[in-house]
């Protein structure tokens, strides 16, 4: 049986998800970062979380060759930096402001979250690389808080 691509986007669209950002540090140390909703937690011993990058993206390299990244989940009010982080644009960074993780990798602070990672292994599947990383460091909000969200090619709220 032969699968449409568009059905099968709208199929594996209708599991909600979060969004976050994810960041790195490029062999020349620049910055690298792109939105993700494909993050999923995978071990609590070792704890290691997990996200799948497309190879066809200008990100993909720095992630291939990268010792460590951070995991940063966004909340509603971060959503404008959500769409800054999923275009293809060389000054993706310009004006974003941010901070560096114990692993010198970008952090934005008023995340949900943030996972600092070390890399543990990568493997293919498919047109994307699953990126493996050991959560070295972490910080949450614990009180209430609203996490963005995204469902069926949207972004959507808690409601
Ligand atoms: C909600 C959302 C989730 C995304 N999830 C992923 C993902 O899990 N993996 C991925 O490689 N790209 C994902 N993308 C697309 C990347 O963010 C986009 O291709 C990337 O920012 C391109 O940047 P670059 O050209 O600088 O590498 C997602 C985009 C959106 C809007």
């Amino acid at each position: 049986m032969t699968i449409d691509q568009r059905e099968y986007r709208n199929a594996v669209g209708c599991f909600a998800t979060g969004v976050t950002i994810v960041t790195t540090l490029d062999i020349d140390g620049d910055r690298i970062g792109i939105t993700a909703n494909s993050f999923t937690s995978l071990s609590l011993d070792p704890p290691l979380v997990l996200f799948c990058v497309d190879a066809k993206i200008s990100s993909f390299e720095a992630f291939e060759s990268c010792r460590h990244f951070n995991i940063n989940v966004l909340t509603e009010d971060q959503m404008d930096m959500s769409n800054n982080f999923a275009r293809s644009n060389e000054d993706k960074w310009d004006g974003v402001e941010h901070g560096s993780g114990k692993n010198g990798c970008p952090v934005f602070d008023g995340s949900v979250a943030i996972l600092e990672c070390d890399k543990h292994a990568m493997y293919e599947g498919g047109d994307h690389l699953i990126m493996v990383g050991q959560v070295t460091k972490m910080t949450y909000e614990a009180g209430d808080c609203r996490p963005l969200l995204y469902y069926k090619g949207s972004y959507a709220n808690l409601s």
